[in-house]
């Protein structure tokens, strides 16, 4: 059966890798090689109505589906198709079954008379149920596509399709977890849209385990606990964790979106410090790793070791001051790139075989190598998707756990680049 996927005319890198989680995810051997990277539209062949259904109705970047009874570059090519596939529509076809008809346009529109004429026009299916315009029991789609010349649509579309109506995506989604309306953010937090896309990427679902290792303001925590997930984070930064008071917290996210069942917990930790013991399993992990933009990035010990290890102990009330509950450990800088090689290492103990690691990587463009991607023995690469800002661009890197015993490339990145990220982010990449 053919199916018409409406795509969203957002994040167009990050499509077809969000299909492909969600195909792999639900076990749907769908066929994308008509995918183009600038067309909203998509036509794939899949076994039933119910993958459609399963494929796109948690997708951020598609919009909608529709079963396909006919393609062309008219109406009358429609007629002519739809008439032929009589098979496949019949069966809506009683005087129980309610519909309605809509129509779907891209760049362009008809106004309402011409689009009655159209809809009166497949008065040849002889559809016998009662028209009805809320909740109908089919709704039958005319979808079309207009080029744009000079600023202006062209009179008729180019392409126009029609079909019965499946399910629209959970795009409303990203409204729902808007930042504008979120109880607690911070500078560091990520935007809903992206948060949720990265979470299907990772494939999580309910009654998995996900775990943000750089979780700051719990943006990833927010959108892994909507999608089911059971989530918990750590970072360095105690007042990120904290919040700004009451109701200004990660918890109040939680509770304002009504998931507070989902919220494990976070910790504060240094994640080259890491407390969990090695046979703790996670299903996804996800991660914007502090490129010392807007945060600092900065790991627990001393600049200069040596000076620090001979300075003699500070005593406060006849308690050494380090192991006193209220002591500040010290901090020194790392490297984002000697971070990520940690990150994958951390990603091939604690994920479960199959499960998943996604993380942001910012990049000079310019700068940018194949070899300054990660790789690590035990990880597979599956995607890298990229979010381009002209100079500089974020890519999403995911990687899925091997099976174990089953063994890749590795690639250390370490040292790769010898200018950082943020004093060419601040240099204006000049
Ligand atoms: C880019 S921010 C991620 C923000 C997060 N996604 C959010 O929703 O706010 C990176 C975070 O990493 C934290 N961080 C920096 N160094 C760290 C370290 N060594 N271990 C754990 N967290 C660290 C920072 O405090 C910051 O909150």
């Amino acid at each position: 059966m053919k199916f018409l996927i409406l795509l969203a005319q957002a994040h167009l890198d990050f499509r077809l890798t969000e299909l492909k989680a969600l195909s792999d995810f639900y076990k749907i051997d769908a066929d994308f090689s008509s995918y183009s990277t600038t067309s909203p539209f998509l036509v794939v062949d899949l076994d039933s109505s119910e993958e459609a259904r399963k494929l796109v109705s948690r997708s951020i970047l598609c919009r909608s589906v529709y079963e396909l009874y006919a393609s062309g570059t008219s109406v009358e090519e429609l007629h002519e198709k739809t008439i032929r596939n009589k098979s496949q529509w019949e069966k809506y076809n009683d005087v129980k079954t309610s519909f309605k008809f809509e129509f779907v346009s891209y760049k362009g529109s008809r106004d309402q008379q011409e689009q009655i004429k159209i809809i009166e026009s497949f008065s040849f299916m002889g559809l016998e149920g009662p028209i009805r315009m809320k909740k109908p029991d089919v709704t039958f789609s005319i979808v079309e596509e207009y080029i744009v010349k000079d600023s202006k649509p062209e009179e008729l579309p180019k392409r126009v399709w029609f079909g019965r109506f499946i399910t629209d995506s959970d795009r409303s989604a990203m409204d729902r977890l808007d930042l504008k309306r979120r109880r607690y953010i911070g500078t560091t937090t990520f935007d809903a849209e992206l948060s949720l896309v990265t979470c299907n990427i990772a494939q999580v679902s309910p009654g998995k385990i996900v775990y943000d290792p750089f979780c700051g303001t719990g943006s990833f925590l927010v959108a892994g606990g909507y999608m089911g997930a059971l989530t918990c984070g750590s970072d360095i930064d105690v007042r990120m964790l904290r919040g700004n008071g009451k109701d200004r917290t990660i918890d109040a996210n939680f509770r304002q979106y009504g998931i507070q069942n989902k919220y494990l917990d976070v910790m504060t930790m240094d994640f080259t410090h890491n407390a969990f013991r090695n046979n703790l399993f996670f299903d996804a992990i996800i991660c914007d790793p502090p490129y010392g933009v807007r945060e600092g990035l900065k790991v627990l010990g001393a600049k200069d070791e040596e000076k620090f290890l001979g300075k003699e102990t500070v005593m406060i009330e006849g308690v050494a001051a380090h192991l006193r509950k209220d002591y500040v450990p010290t901090k020194k800088p790392y490297e984002l790139y000697a971070l990520l090689d940690d990150l994958l290492a951390f990603a091939a103990i604690h994920l479960k075989p199959g499960g998943r690691l996604c993380y942001w990587m910012p990049v000079a463009n310019e700068d940018f190598k194949e070899h300054h991607i990660p790789l690590h023995e035990d990880l597979k690469l599956l995607s890298c998707c990229i979010q381009d800002f002209n100079k500089w661009s974020r890519r999403l890197l995911t990687y899925s756990r091997r099976k174990y015993g089953e063994k890749g490339e590795s690639q250390h990145v370490k040292g790769t680049l010898n200018e950082e990220f943020r004093s060419k982010y601040f240099r204006g990449f000049t």
